[in-house]
């Protein structure tokens, strides 16, 4: 139970540490961006200005500077190129040139790093990305519009640095996340620590006391069954009395029983289990209970195959089993049916216990196997139960590596299957 809550403290923590980390990743990486982009841009303008500068509009025709040299201006990586007012290409220069037509209204243009080719085509596919900045050229003596200077720029290197910065946080966030997890299954145990101990205490604490009670419990019963040996000596009123000690004394016996029990068992470690025939424990239940089923004209009827061998304690699973008989014959009405039987699906033994009985409705299915509930009509059907026995099938048939389920229908019956693993014979 406490790993299950240790396992989910330490799922919530990671999952909300790594959001944390996931919006910082993110605000970090569009931060980054942003700047790397303006700073680009703010770099080709600059380059743009210098080319424009060195631009002349003579007789109606945009021309470069004689004396300008493109090449000192720009880097390997970057080109530029001339454009008349109408969008002409006059002149370029360096490699990495936009091939998108000139948009005068678009200060920045970027060009490639989508594959539009199918997969497995061999078009060519730009992977490079080209960014590209239209500046303006104004005539110095009438600052009219002359033409137009696009500096491009390939953004291999921007895109570098992003995939680095990517895969740096990426990492961080990994490694931050193991380490978290280490220091949060540190943390958790720790927490969760003073709580384990304090429900070993509880759970010490129960068992003692079912245990201190059982001594004055059995008292009260001796001293309230002997005078009903002796009916002369005692009016009725006062038979009726002692009768009601007795039973009163049976029943609280029978929870304190019950508490010990659950109290007391953990994971029994199962070096001391033997192998069990699951088939003579059964045999021996049927045999028991037959008489009772007669008495209360219910057909108690069994099907069991061969080879239910299994490693477990015997009294655990005999208990397991009259739980599940007992409430079949208490829940059943007279005329009813009860049937037990068994099947190997597997390494897996399945013992299904099947009646007629009331039922269980289908918003209560889920709390028949808590402690102490009961449903309000069991209440008068049968006075003495604590609602524990249930409880304690499903304990022990966890303790064998098992389960039990319930599948029922009101007014119909119930049909409880207790899977086990058996051993291989
Ligand atoms: N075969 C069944 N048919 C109908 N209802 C059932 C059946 N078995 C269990 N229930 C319901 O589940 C409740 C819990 O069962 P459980 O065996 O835990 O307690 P109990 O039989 O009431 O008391 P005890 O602790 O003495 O066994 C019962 O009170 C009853 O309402
Ligand atoms: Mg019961």
């Amino acid at each position: 139970m406490f790993q299950k809550i240790r396992y989910q403290l330490l799922f919530s923590y990671l999952v909300v540490f790594a959001s944390l980390l996931g919006i910082f990743a993110i605000a970090v990486r569009v931060v980054f961006t942003r700047s790397l982009t303006q700073q680009t841009t703010d770099r080709l303008i600059a380059i743009g200005q210098g080319a424009s500068a060195n631009a002349e509009f003579e007789a109606n025709r945009l021309t470069i500077e004689s004396d300008f040299r493109p090449q000192n201006l720009i880097a390997a990586h970057q080109a530029l190129q001339w454009f008349d007012t109408q969008g002409h290409l006059i002149a370029q220069q360096g490699q990495t040139v936009l091939t998108l037509p000139l948009l005068p209204s678009k200060m920045v243009q970027i060009q490639g790093g989508k594959s539009s080719a199918p997969e497995g085509s061999l078009r060519h596919v730009d992977k490079v990305r080209i960014q590209g900045v239209t500046v303006p050229i104004i005539a110095s003596d009438n600052n009219h519009l002359v033409g137009y200077v696009r500096v491009s720029q390939s953004l291999e290197e921007f895109d570098e640095t992003l995939q680095k910065l990517d895969w740096g946080l990426g990492g961080g966030i990994i490694m931050t996340l193991v380490l978290s997890g280490i220091g949060g299954i540190l943390l958790t145990h720790q927490a969760m620590q003073p709580i384990e101990e304090s429900f070993q205490r509880l759970k010490q604490f129960t068992a003692d006391a079912s245990h201190e009670l059982r001594s004055p419990l059995m008292a009260i019963k001796i001293n309230a069954e002997l005078p009903l040996e002796y009916p002369d000596e005692i009016g009725p009123k006062d038979a009726e009395k002692f009768q009601a000690i007795a039973s009163a004394t049976n029943q609280m016996t029978h929870l304190t029983e019950d508490l010990l029990f659950l109290a007391r068992t953990d994971k029994v470690p199962n070096q001391n289990w033997d192998t069990l025939n699951l088939k003579s424990i059964l045999e021996n239940l049927i045999v028991l209970y037959k008489p009772q089923a007669e008495v209360k004209q219910i057909n108690l009827i069994f099907q069991l195959t061969g080879n239910l061998y299994l490693t477990g304690d015997s009294v655990q699973l005999t208990r397991l089993f009259t739980n599940l008989i007992e409430n079949a014959l208490y829940y059943t009405p007279s005329g009813g049916v009860v049937e037990i039987k068994t099947s190997r699906v597997g390494s897996q033994i399945y013992v299904n216990v099947q009646d007629t009985g009331v039922g269980i409705a289908p918003e209560h299915i889920d709390k028949v196997f808590d402690r102490f509930w009961r449903a309000d009509q069991s209440r008068s059907y049968w006075k003495s139960g604590s609602g524990l026995g249930l409880a304690i099938a499903q304990v022990i048939a966890q303790n064998h590596g098992g389960l039990i389920s319930v599948t029922s229908q009101l007014k119909a019956g119930s049909c409880f299957t207790v899977r086990l693993p058996s051993i291989s014979s």
